[in-house]
């Protein structure tokens, strides 16, 4: 039988044994970055509420919520409908959502106790007043403030702010959650001091605007804040109220580059076979592609050599700083370097991507690592 159908896992299974190019977990690592920031967040007195988004994956959400009060934050409906039907009874749909998906996310709010949304428009604001209107239902609702990101959300300056937040908390069928926001230019930082400047504006400009709104007579019951470089750097959260964020499961090379993180500290990677060696040509080839580890540029503000992702040794993840990962193809990846000498074609390398969540996400599968050891499988969710 090939290993692939081997669910049992009942010892034995060696990395060395996986067909490639597969995703790892480092399970001991894992629960370690994943206490870290649950201990940090009950230290500064907010709910954790992490982002299932990195590795949408049940197991490894319940090891994050443990000892916390068990909500969750996805970024897609069949996230939510995954961990909803795994146990999840508090989750937070953190996009803004498509006035077409607020019928489904009705029905399954009435399904569970809370799925909480999040809008930055006032079309959005009306489709959900007329749904929830026509159910009898009230729906949980958050305004997205745009901290600096530039992705979604409106700016905390505009006064449709003011605007939509009067108008979710008035509304009959909305209840009005609070401000919800992610810092995401956190991720343009150069170091853990740089991430804590960013952490701080968040924190601070959505206390302000959640004090300005009070003084309206909004009331603001919820303020949302997180991301992994904001979360690692921060160590003061007064007047927030909860922390979503989601990374930091496994960090990757891009976190390791802008001071979220150590190398070691990495808990998921890629193992790949050197497929092709050519030193006159400067070049070897893995067969881990762009399918296997995305496209993402990685870091390039810090080191713009940085490659597609760091390659590692396979055994103990150390660094192999001769090997630069210059190149993707769909099935191809690059090397280039002095470290193409001691290759072989079937040798055997890790690869720590640049962006985890991305990566994650080409696999269907997670080989769940004790040292060495393949102990589990674990299988995402996927879809939309
Ligand atoms: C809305 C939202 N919240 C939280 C997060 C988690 O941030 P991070 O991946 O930096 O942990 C993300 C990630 O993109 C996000 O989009």
């Amino acid at each position: 039988m090939p290993l692939w159908f081997n669910r049992c896992y009942a010892g034995g299974v060696l990395i060395s044994d996986l067909p490639t190019p597969c995703a790892l977990v480092d399970l001991e690592q894992l629960e370690r970055n994943v206490r870290r920031i649950a201990d940090k967040a009950r230290r500064l007195g907010v709910r954790l509420r992490p982002h299932v988004k990195t590795h949408k994956c049940v197991e490894i959400a319940r090891i994050q919520t443990d000892l916390h009060f068990g909500g969750v934050t996805v970024s897609t409906l069949a996230e939510a409908h995954a961990f909803a039907a795994a146990g999840f009874t508090d989750i937070t749909y953190a996009v803004p959502i498509a006035p077409q998906k607020i019928a489904e996310a009705a029905d399954l709010h009435c399904e569970i106790d809370v799925l909480n949304l999040l809008v930055d428009h006032s079309d959005t604001v009306r489709a959900i007043e007329e749904t929830a209107a026509s159910r009898g239902l009230v729906l949980p609702v958050f305004l997205e403030i745009d901290c600096g990101g530039g992705r979604s959300g409106i700016h905390p300056d505009d006064e449709r702010v003011e605007q939509l937040a009067r108008r979710m908390f008035e509304a009959d069928s909305i209840e009005f959650r609070g401000l919800l926001t992610h810092a995401g230019h956190a991720y343009r930082a150069r170091s853990r001091s740089e991430a804590f400047e960013v952490a701080c504006e968040e924190r601070n400009l959505m206390t302000a605007l959640a004090a300005q709104l009070r003084d309206l007579g909004a009331p603001v019951v919820e303020l949302s804040v997180g991301s992994t470089p904001g979360m690692r750097a921060i160590d003061d959260l007064s007047g927030i109220t909860e922390v979503r964020p989601g990374n930091y499961a496994f960090y990757d090379a891009t976190q390791a580059a802008i001071g979220s993180c150590e190398l070691d500290e990495v808990a998921f990677s890629v193992l790949a076979t050197v497929i092709s060696v050519q030193p006159e040509y400067g070049r070897a080839v893995i067969d881990a592609g762009a399918l296997a580890l995305s496209r993402d540029p990685g870091p390039v503000h810090v080191d713009p050599d940085c490659g597609f992702g760091r390659p590692v040794a396979v055994e103990d993840q150390h660094p192999l700083p001769g090997l630069r990962l210059s190149a993707l193809a769909q099935e191809h990846g690059t090397l280039a370097g002095p470290g193409i000498e001691a290759l072989r074609p079937g040798t055997l390398l890790r690869i720590l991507p640049n962006h985890s969540c991305l990566a994650a996400a080409c696999f269907d599968r997670y080989h769940v690592l004790r040292g060495s050891e393949v102990v589990d499988e674990w299988r995402p969710v996927r879809g939309w």
